[in-house]
């Protein structure tokens, strides 16, 4: 029985892969501040009733993971602060900076110590926003298509070798940092380590907000009947996303552990893209016409035209090494995804309504 060690645990991520592990008879530990509004609701609801063991502690603070009392076999770090906004617009940065950059590093210390295999959640926000915007777009009825790919970008969407100087946004430039030291950590230390840079995943129990989750949370405003805008590239709603089902990641983390389990030193910081891909993306507009027919309810759907800074245009995710490697896909669709969801939501609106009132 393999014994997980999950920070950030009680997260949409951490959580889902904890509930999967279990089911997968494996034995779970999660670690977690319960800073994210609503994760003691996943607490509650999911960690515990799975027989998942809880323990209150914060990355910041190295005391907290010496403290654990169990022995892992692997370590898997979703610990983060995932807004793409903070720094901007006056937001502050210094909890992403620290819980982002000195949690991680103390997450990989911990493993150091005792030689335990790390699997990183990276972003896809690695990439530089402004690179990205740079390709050439074409402007269809429902969403911009990509029209000439810019380096390692291609037709079947952003590759792993894509350049990375550039702007990226503090939460990119945050976990990018992280990549890079754990890829030393496995380097010097000979510490066993997968890097998963994901793009936009989502699924039930995902607590969505505007700027993290944003699939779930156009399908939650819609349930609930609440206001929603298209911001940005000209307020028409067509900027497009690949979405990944938690339950596809999953998958792919349940291979990566065996792996790291039979065979830690063949994995030494690698960069995985983890994506959608493009058998799994959506513009916002294609979001809203699949969300008002799944909940019944039209929304007015405002627009404001100015660009933010770190909107990205479009990114599907060429996750072409990772399949290779590993022999995954990603199996379900951008429908399916957002079925599974409405599903959740109607089962559990009692709970949920609370989350996506603003
Ligand atoms: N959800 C996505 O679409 C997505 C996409 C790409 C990458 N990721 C990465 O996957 C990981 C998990 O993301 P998520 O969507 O589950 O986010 P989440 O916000 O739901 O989960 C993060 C968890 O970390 C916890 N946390 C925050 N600060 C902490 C601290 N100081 N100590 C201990 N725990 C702390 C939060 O309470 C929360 O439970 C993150 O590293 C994120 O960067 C997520």
């Amino acid at each position: 029985m393999e014994r997980i060690l999950i920070t950030g645990g009680c997260g949409f991520v951490g959580s889902s892969l904890a509930v999967d592990f279990v089911q997968r008879g494996c034995s779970v530990t999660v670690l977690d501040n319960l800073s994210r509004p609503g994760t003691d609701i996943l607490l509650e609801k999911r960690i515990l009733p799975a027989g998942i063991e809880f323990v209150h502690g914060d990355v910041r603070n190295p005391a907290d993971l010496d403290g654990l009392a169990g022995v892992y076999d692997v370590l898997i770090e979703c610990s983060a602060e995932a807004s793409v906004l903070a720094g901007t617009a006056g937001r502050d940065v210094r909890y992403l900076l620290d819980v982002n950059l000195q949690g991680a590093i103390n997450c990989f210390e911990w493993s150091r110590k005792r030689l335990v295999p790390v699997i990183f959640l990276s972003s896809s926000r690695v990439y530089p926003y402004d690179r990205l915007n740079a390709c050439r777009y074409s402007e269809m009825e429902t969403r911009f298509e990509l029209e000439v790919g810019c380096p390692g970008v291609s037709s079947r969407g952003v590759q792993v070798e894509m350049p990375l100087q550039g702007i990226r946004s503090f939460y990119g430039a945050s976990k990018l940092c992280a990549e890079f030291l754990l890829q030393e950590y496995a380097a010097q230390y000979h510490l066993p380590a997968i890097i998963n840079r994901c793009g936009v995943i989502a699924g039930p129990w995902q607590l969505g907000k505007s700027d993290q989750g944003i699939f779930t949370y156009w399908l939650a405003r819609h349930y609930f009947k609440h206001p929603l805008k298209y911001i940005g590239f000209g307020g028409s709603g067509k900027q497009v996303r690949d979405l990944l089902h938690v339950q596809d990641l999953s998958e792919l983390v349940a291979f990566q552990v065996q792996c790291l389990i039979r065979d830690g030193q063949s994995y030494r910081g690698e960069v995985f893209n983890v994506g959608g891909s493009l058998q799994s993306n959506l513009s916002l507009r294609e979001a809203t016409e699949i969300c008002a027919r799944l909940t019944g309810n039209t929304l007015p759907v405002g627009s404001v035209v100015e660009t933010r800074p770190s909107d990205i245009v479009w990114y599907v995710t060429d996750n072409g090494r990772t399949e290779t490697v590993f022999s995954w896909k990603p199996k379900r669709s951008a429908s399916q995804i957002l079925e599974d969801i409405y599903r959740w939501l109607r089962d559990n609106e009692n709970v949920m309504d609370k989350f996506f009132l603003e």
